[in-house]
């Protein structure tokens, strides 16, 4: 029988045990991406980088395809600490902070390798600064889904032909204003509606990159692709403000070194695949391609376009700045 000293000792050392089961936390972290996008691979291996850098207390839980809402419904939930982390579009936050707009400015790359350089550049990283005020997030680093080219219905043999097109673009200030500038008609619609909107002919063409085309096979109803890499498409790794300040600065550094290690695997993946992608492209049925389609294409669209963006934010100046550097 027990007695009550070693009854009290035995209670006392179970409530001692609940903290440390506590504090195992199973993340969970929403994308507007399919389960086959490099992003929600490299989320997956997250949970098992972070289940051995914590050993075993960290997990994440993936919440693909916009199950939990579009990406401005994800940011809110991020402010409200209702969804720990996402891996959202550079250009979803720009809504919020006018100088991630600089990550979108026209023609600010010309290959995917320096859009990598500028990425993980000093300036870049100062932009993620202003996140948690200005929206309950901390971003802890930058990825991205490749470069981006556009998709028409119809062939188009020169700019005129892009104007009063239905643009499907991502809502996003700096994006609109590139479209409008060549006399487009943006659409902007979440990812997830994309395809459907084209099969309807609610809209004639995409703004789009080459892992999103082969996953979701636009060509289909967008045969004309131009490869214009008119702009980079940046990701962002966000965890909630509220769910950040309630780690303690050890879990904070797991966290941070893993989503880290994960942001810079799919950077260098995108880096690798993106001419296998253009090749893959070019076997695929029904679709024409026109290749290397420059910034002069689009006229002085590149100086509108500064001229506009560069009154809301230095950082259009100090990229074309940096990348004139490399
Ligand atoms: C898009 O909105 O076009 C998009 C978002 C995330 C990944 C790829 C594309």
């Amino acid at each position: 029988m027990m007695n009550r000293k070693t009854l009290f000792a035995s209670l006392f050392s179970l409530v001692l045990a609940v903290p440390a089961a506590a504090q195992e936390r199973a993340f969970r972290l929403g994308l507007i991406t399919p389960p086959v996008h490099v992003w929600n691979q490299e989320a997956q291996a997250l949970s098992d980088t972070l289940a051995e850098t914590s050993g075993g207390r960290f997990s994440v839980v993936t919440f693909p395809s916009g199950q939990l809402g579009s990406e401005a419904t994800m940011l809110q939930q991020l402010q409200t600490g209702a969804l720990d982390m996402a891996w959202l579009t550079t250009a979803e936050v720009t809504t919020r902070v006018p100088d991630m707009a600089a990550l979108h400015a026209p023609f600010l790359v010309d290959n995917i390798e320096d859009a990598a350089k500028v990425l993980r550049s000093d300036p870049a990283r100062e932009i993620l600064d202003a996140l948690p005020r200005a929206t309950g997030t901390v971003g802890l680093c930058y990825a991205m889904t490749g470069m981006r080219q556009l998709m028409t219905r119809r062939p188009v043999q020169s700019a005129a032909d892009l104007r009063g097109m239905r643009f499907r673009i991502t809502p996003a200030p700096p994006i609109r204003s590139f479209f409008e500038m060549f006399g487009a008609a943006p659409a902007p619609m979440p990812l997830t509606q994309v395809y459907d909107a084209l099969a309807n002919g609610q809209i004639d063409a995409i703004d789009m990159d080459y892992e999103s085309i082969i996953n979701f096979r636009y060509y289909e109803h967008a045969p004309h692709m131009m490869e214009t890499n008119h702009h980079m498409f940046g990701m962002v790794a966000l965890v909630s403000g509220r769910v950040w300040a309630g780690l303690s600065p050890e879990d904070q550094a797991i966290l941070r070194d893993a989503v880290q290690q994960h942001c810079d695997r799919t950077i260098d993946r995108f880096v690798e695949e993106e001419d296998d992608k253009l090749a893959r492209l070019r076997q695929a049925p029904g679709i024409v391609i026109t290749e290397d389609v420059g910034p002069e294409f689009f006229g002085d669209i590149v100086e509108r376009w500064d001229a506009e963006w560069s009154t809301r934010t230095p950082y259009v100046a100090r990229l074309r700045d940096l990348v004139a550097s490399f």
